[in-house]
């Protein structure tokens, strides 16, 4: 029970859903964080843990992206069709909201000309030469990626919510054992 079928999570899926949920919440913790910094040092400071943590999690956060592409999706329960396409769409906002982030915070940091340092204990030196156009639209992106993955994000635990007090249809039962159905 590897991998995903047409009705059951396989355990690759579990693992990466939930070590990718707490990367994103670290991630949206350390980067608001680094935001709302009371002073610029402080604020550079936090920003080094943010992008650190970006470079940690970045292979964790791909891998969930691309796995989850690769395989079949477990049909959701019988709901209204309105519900099933919000639900779907949410999956998908999830996902390419995680992949806009990876490419554009990395992008953001190098096209500033800057290498990204992995709490000292290496770094990545930047491919390209300091790029202010490319820079801003970098920075757009990751703020757009943001509040996609934050709107989205409710929505899913409200979801999450609905499913395991109002339905307790065994949603929540499938993402946490492998082969279990609903
Ligand atoms: C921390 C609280 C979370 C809970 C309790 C939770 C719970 C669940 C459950 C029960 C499912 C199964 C839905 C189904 O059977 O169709 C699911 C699916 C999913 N979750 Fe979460 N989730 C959480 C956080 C996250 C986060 C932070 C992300 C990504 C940003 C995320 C992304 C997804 C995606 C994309 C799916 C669709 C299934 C797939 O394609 O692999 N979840 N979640
Ligand atoms: C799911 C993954 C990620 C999330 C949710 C996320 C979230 C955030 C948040 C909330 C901020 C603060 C917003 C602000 O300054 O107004 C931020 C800024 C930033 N993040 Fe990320 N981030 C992610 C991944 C990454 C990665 C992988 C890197 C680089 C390795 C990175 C680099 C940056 C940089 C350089 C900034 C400051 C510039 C800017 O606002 O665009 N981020 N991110």
């Amino acid at each position: 029970m590897l991998t995903n079928t047409r009705q059951a999570y396989g355990w690759l899926t579990i693992a990466l859903h939930w070590l990718a949920a707490a990367a994103v919440i670290a991630m949206l913790y350390t980067g608001f964080n680094a935001d709302w910094a009371a002073d610029r040092e402080t604020q550079r400071a936090l920003m080094r843990v943010h992008i650190a943590t970006g470079a940690s999690v970045f292979l964790v956060l791909m891998l969930r992206v691309v796995a989850d592409y690769l395989q079949p999706r477990p049909v959701g329960p019988e709901q209204p069709k309105p519900l099933m396409l919000l639900a779907s769409l949410v999956h998908h906002a999830l996902l390419i909201g995680i992949l806009v982030q990876i490419v554009s915070g990395p992008l953001a940091v190098f096209s500033g000309g800057r290498a990204i340092d992995v709490f000292g204990a290496f770094s990545i030196p930047s491919p390209m030469a300091r790029n202010e156009g490319l820079h801003e639209a970098a920075e757009l992106a990751h703020a757009i990626g943001r509040w996609t993955i934050i709107g989205a994000l409710v929505l899913h635990l409200l979801g999450v919510a609905k499913h395991v007090i109002v339905d307790r249809d065994g949603v929540m039962r499938r993402m946490l054992i492998a082969g279990k159905t609903l």
